[in-house]
């Protein structure tokens, strides 16, 4: 299955309405404070953060402020109706440190070793993000003492097991719901 050529599609974008509604709706963000989630991923001003998976932008623009201007955030999403959604959002809060990036995150094409942290928030599990694709790319990329911070909604204690299993991080604890691993510089 190619998930960029899908995300182009028109009938994929209809299909996923229903899902962006959801995720942008106002009742989401006086259920979940996206900035309070985010505190849990311990992000630093001047950091390098890939958000796969960043639909609407629900936590694109705090995490985007929480970098910095000397910090970068790529948001990655293949569905081209949300890409523009976010560049949208990202030029109305006059943000230049994000790149709206329209792409499959099992093929992200960063360069090894070039990202400090990797956002994994309620992508987790997807039938087009398995994990044991998806962790090898974001080991890979992710600078030597790169971190993933995994938020699940809801929450299958599956995944925190599978990330544990798949060799590549270990576990840091839990924060505000945030799973937080390192990136294991000899996968066992
Ligand atoms: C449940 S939504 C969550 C969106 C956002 N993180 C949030 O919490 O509002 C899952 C997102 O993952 C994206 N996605 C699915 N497969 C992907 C892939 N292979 N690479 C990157 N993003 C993907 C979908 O298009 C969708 O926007």
């Amino acid at each position: 299955m190619d998930t960029e050529k899908l995300g182009a599609s028109r009938i994929m974008n209809w299909l996923a309405r229903p899902g962006g509604a959801v995720m942008k709706s106002r009742l989401r963000h006086w259920l979940f404070e996206p900035g309070k989630t985010l505190r849990g991923a311990d992000i630093k001003s001047g950091q390098t953060v890939l958000e796969v998976g960043c639909g609407t932008g629900f936590f694109t623009i705090p995490a985007a402020r929480m970098v910095g201007e000397t910090g970068r955030l790529i948001a990655m999403d293949p569905l081209s109706d949300y890409v523009d959604l976010v560049r949208g959002k990202t030029r109305q809060a006059r943000l230049n440190n994000v790149e709206v990036v329209r792409r499959d995150a099992l093929h992200t094409g960063l360069d090894t070793a070039s990202v400090d942290l990797v956002l994994l928030f309620g992508v987790v599990p997807f039938p087009t993000l398995p994990l044991s694709r998806l962790l090898p790319e974001m080991h890979r990329i992710l600078k030597v003492d790169g971190r993933l911070a995994v938020w699940l909604f809801p929450a299958p204690a599956g995944v925190p097991a599978s990330i544990l299993r798949s060799g590549l991080f270990t576990a840091l604890g839990k924060r505000n719901g945030v799973h937080n691993y390192r990136r294991m510089e000899q996968p066992v």
